[in-house]
């Protein structure tokens, strides 16, 4: 520590401290005490006194100085209190303050400036033997004259640079020569005491460049140190000598060195020179001496003040870090405060704030200064490693003087590394524990370039800073715990309250702000699928997302909430979280949030996040279920506008709170009105008994009559009463059904008619059939007739020409053969005839015989083609097949044109199938329906005989594509 540590004063003491450095005598020095602690402290009076040494009970006090009054009720008490080693006592009034061999008497006064006083009291002790030291040695005239021009010079300065600097200047100028200087001896390294050699130098009369300084060999520093003497070089008489070589680098012709000590500990040397040869006297010597006295003094007195001012200054340091510390309530301002109030308070080049992870076994640095971005982000230091880790682990201080030479070796493997590699940038460390109620928390790191220049003193004041911090950091951990609790609950809040606009649903912007509020996030995004009336929806904070970003985002949703790293959060985040918004079963919206400056989501924060995205689900499912129930109702109602039926919407208490406007129509303005009221008209009586009914069993229906004023006829109403749950209240709805009864009054008449047409088309039908049945009999007798009568007499009557033929000849003979063969052909018509009407192949061979005759006849080549089983049919089915065929292909000939014909038989099971085709002009039913309208009923006929038979009829055909006739029996 140097004079130029110390800082300027601002204590009330000082100008007591610059009259002290004055006074040259005893009584002086003790008349200014008094005075100015009567001055200082407001006391009633103030006596200075003079302890005896060295029993402080066997003799009395010397009084040396006294002021003001009341020192009557001084305490003998108080007084062999102080001086039994008690450094201040007081007792009403009266107190007493020791300083070195002095004692204060001290009525009244305040008591914080006596505090200060005590504080300053070893100085005053030590000033005070100074003054008593220089009284005992004065010696002539010139040294008391020198060293009081100095004194006077210097004005009580405590600047050690100024003080020393001009002690040299004042011994060289006193004895004449040229050059001065005092320096001070270099603490050993090993052993922290001073060594032989001066370090620091205060000169006159030197290069600006002069730094170095003397050697001290031991007989010298004996004679220096020891004895206390003043050393007189001469070049010409001590050339050669050890003394020479150690002061090779000044070269003097003489020289004076003077020892530099208090309390027997020696401080340093003044050393005059010059270049001649100066004859050096006694009174030389004793002025050198006295300098170096004085400067001895000089120095004790800064050092010691300079330590009372760093003591005083870390107390104030450390209440003042308290309340820094107390009053920076965020965790990283606290971390700040930490690390630059340790680096002010302890001089160190560096610091960080290590952290306890939650394994416990690790350590990383949450916060620092003076250390690279690398070394903070790669020290990974193990419990029990390194300096930190050691701190940590045995929860205390530990201080490495010089890490690279001897610590315990590196606590990171970074760390092991840069030593391995000389790069290692610090040499003293000091890691301090960061403990609350017994719990250790992380540590604090003070990091020096230079040896460790601290004193257990100043460890311990570290160790009191390290505690200090620790509750700070542990309270601005739980003040950000409560304000990010408090924010939570405040956003978790804003949400519910959000569900007030139930209709249009929350505001997504808003919720997706207040999301990102909640997890302490900076951007958001809030996505909802569509829902079966809409779009989707987004809602953003901070963000501008393109619908790529929430394409990519929906392809990271998992079941729960989730972290994202860099390579799947929007751009401009290393880490994000992302949670599905989940109704159900159902996925129906996603949240983002993140916060770009930040380490990736806790495991709380995602639980946060969950908490949130239910909240979001509960309101948006709400709100949609609203808007769908409001989408419903609208629907029911544009029903229930529309609807032919009465609807009538009634309260618990029979109110009616809507009628549909077909209500309205038929019973005026009802709504407002009561339906027991209403039901009180006397037009209302009989749906009054209907509505008791309905009220006595709710869920049932009724019919009834009414009679509705200004209408003429009876209205028949349908009416259904259903009670609404809940809220009990009533929904009626009532259908007239007078129009309804009117058609179907016409429908059940229609019915009746179509009953009778019915009757009389079988009674038709019947005769139909009977009708054909004797057609055909008549057929086949007229057949039977010719075939056996007629036939038979033109056969005879052709024998009896025949016979008369032979017995002509000639003319005659010619014309009876012509006779001859006129009554054959007319034979042949009348059995061709008779064959037509009722070919008898039919009855003696059966169809299929008979259908080969039909086509061996017909016009058109016909070809015939059975399938199936061939078999015979009941002789009614059969002739009716005959007959159709025989229809059919009379058509062809007559109006196909066709070139080929065929008649395909099927037997099927218990049907036979006829299929009949041509590849003729084929017609249209028009053509048909025309023909059939002009008299041609062939395909009528063809019609009602398969229908009488029990079978069916299909025609197929289109002009110039041939036809086809296909019929079915069952047989
Ligand atoms: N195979 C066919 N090819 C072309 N046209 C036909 C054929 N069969 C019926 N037609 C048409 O259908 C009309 C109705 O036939 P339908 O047998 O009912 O009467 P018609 O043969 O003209 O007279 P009718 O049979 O009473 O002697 C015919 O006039 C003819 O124009
Ligand atoms: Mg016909």
């Amino acid at each position: 520590m140097t004079g130029a540590d110390v800082p300027g004063r601002a204590s009330p003491w000082a100008p007591l401290l610059a009259g002290l450095a004055d006074a040259q005598t005893v009584p002086a020095f003790a008349a200014l005490l008094a005075e100015q602690v009567m001055l200082v402290t407001d006391a009633h009076g103030v006596r200075v006194c003079l302890l005896p040494r060295p029993a402080p009970d066997a003799a009395p006090l010397t009084p040396l100085a006294e002021c003001g009054r009341g020192l009557a009720l001084c305490d003998a008490q108080l007084a062999q209190e102080v001086m039994g080693g008690v450094p201040r006592a007081t007792r009403g009034m009266h107190g007493a303050l020791r300083a070195g061999p002095l004692l204060l008497d001290v009525v009244g006064g305040r008591s914080g400036p006596l505090d200060d006083l005590q504080d300053l009291a070893p100085l005053l002790g030590l000033a005070f033997e100074g003054v008593q030291a220089r009284e005992v040695r004065r010696g002539s005239g010139r040294e008391q004259e020198t060293v009081t021009r100095l004194v006077r010079r210097m004005g009580g300065s405590l600047d050690l640079a100024q003080l020393l600097s001009a002690t040299a200047e004042t011994a060289a100028q006193a004895l004449g020569l040229d050059r001065a200087f005092v320096g001070l001896l270099n603490p050993d390294p090993a052993t922290g005491s001073p060594g032989t050699r001066t370090g620091e130098v205060f000169t006159h009369g030197f290069d600006d460049d002069f730094s170095g300084g003397v050697g001290i060999g031991p007989a010298s520093y004996e004679r220096l140190f020891g004895r206390g003497e003043a050393i007189v070089y001469e070049h010409a008489r001590d050339q050669g000598s050890r003394m020479a070589a150690g002061l090779a680098e000044l070269n003097p012709e003489t020289a004076i060195i003077a020892p530099l000590k208090v309390r027997g500990r020696p401080l340093g040397v003044l050393y005059v020179d010059s270049r001649r040869a100066v004859s050096v006297t006694e009174d030389d010597l004793w002025l050198v001496l006295s300098l170096a006295e004085q400067a001895s003094l000089n120095i004790d007195n800064a050092r010691l003040y300079a330590d009372e001012t760093r003591k005083r200054q870390s107390a104030e340091a450390m209440r003042e870090v308290g309340n820094r510390l107390a009053s920076s309530l965020h965790l990283g301002q606290t971390y700040e405060a930490v690390l630059e109030r340790a680096a002010e308070l302890f001089g160190s080049d560096a610091c960080a704030v290590y952290e306890l992870q939650p394994d416990g076994r690790t350590l990383t640095i949450r916060s620092a200064v003076g250390l690279s971005s690398e070394y903070v982000l790669r020290s990974r230091v193990k419990l029990g490693a390194g300096v930190v880790g050691r701190a940590v682990e045995r929860a205390e201080t530990v201080a490495v003087r010089d890490f690279v030479t001897e610590g315990p070796g590196g606590g990171s493997r970074y760390t092991r590394q840069l030593l391995a590699q000389g790069r290692y940038p610090f040499r003293g460390i000091v890691g301090l524990p960061l403990g609350v109620r017994g719990r250790v928390i992380g540590g604090l790191a003070l990091y020096f370039e230079r040896p460790l220049p601290l004193g257990a003193e100043e460890l311990s004041l570290a160790g009191v800073f390290a505690a200090q911090s620790a509750l700070a950091i542990e309270n601005a951990r739980l003040y950000e715990e409560e304000v990010r609790r408090e924010r939570e609950s405040a956003a978790l809040l804003g949400m519910a309250r959000l569900q007030d606009h139930e209709h249009e649903g929350p505001d997504l912007h808003e919720t997706a702000r207040l999301a990102v509020q909640a997890v302490n996030g900076e951007r958001g995004l809030l996505w909802l699928a569509p829902d079966e009336a809409g779009d989707e929806e987004v809602g953003v904070h901070a963000l501008t997302p393109t619908p790529e970003d929430v394409l990519a985002l929906r392809a990271q949703l998992g079941r729960g909430p989730r972290r994202l790293t860099r390579r799947h959060t929007l751009e401009g985040s290393a880490s994000a979280l992302i949670v599905p918004v989940r109704s159900g079963q159902d996925t129906i919206g996603l949240l983002y949030v993140d916060h770009p400056g930040e380490e990736s989501p806790s495991d709380r924060v995602l639980a946060l996040s969950r908490a949130i995205a239910d909240q979001v689900a509960l309101s948006v499912t709400r709100s949609r279920l609203l808007r769908a129930l409001e989408r419903q109702e609208a629907r029911y109602r544009q029903l229930a506008e529309g609807a032919h039926d009465l609807i009538i919407a009634a309260d618990a208490r029979g109110t009616v709170q809507y009628a549909n406007p077909a209500s309205l129509r038929l019973l005026g303005a009802i709504e407002g009105l009561n339906l027991h009221d209403l039901l009180r008209d006397p037009w209302l009586t009989d749906f009054q008994t209907a509505w008791r009914h309905c009220l006595d069993a709710p869920e049932s229906g009724g019919r009834c009559d009414l009679r509705v004023e200004g209408l003429t006829r009876t209205l028949h109403l349908e009416v259904r009463l259903s009670s609404v749950s809940p809220g009990g209240g009533m929904l009626l709805v009532a259908r007239d059904i007078s129009e309804l009864e009117l058609l179907l009054g016409e429908i059940n008449r229609r019915a009746d008619e179509m009953e009778r047409a019915d009757e009389r088309q079988l009674e038709l039908r019947s005769f139909l059939s009977l009708f054909t049945q004797a057609q055909e009999e008549e057929r086949g007798r007229i057949s039977r007739e010719l075939h056996d009568d007629t036939a038979q007499v033109l056969v005879a009557i052709g024998r009896r020409i025949d016979r008369l033929a032979r017995d002509l000849n000639g003319d005659t003979r010619a014309r009876a053969d012509d006779i001859r063969a006129d009554l054959n052909g007319a034979i042949e018509g009348v059995r061709r005839f008779a064959r037509n009407l009722r070919p008898s192949v039919l009855d003696d061979l059966g169809l299929l015989p008979a259908l080969e005759w039909l086509a061996s006849q017909a016009t058109t080549p016909t070809r015939l083609e059975i399938q199936g089983n061939e078999r015979r049919l009941p002789p009614a089915s059969e002739l009716t097949l005959f007959r159709m065929v025989q229809e059919g292909l009379g058509n062809t000939d007559r109006h196909a044109q066709a070139h080929t014909a065929a008649i395909r038989v099927v037997f099927q099971g218990s049907e036979v199938t006829v299929t009949l085709t041509d590849d003729g002009v084929g017609f249209s039913p028009e053509q048909a329906r025309r023909q059939a309208q002009a008299g041609h009923l062939g395909l009528t006929g063809m019609r009602e005989r398969v229908l009488l038979a029990g079978g069916r009829l299909e025609v197929r055909s289109v002009p110039g594509e041939g036809s086809t006739l296909e019929f079915s029996l069952p047989g």
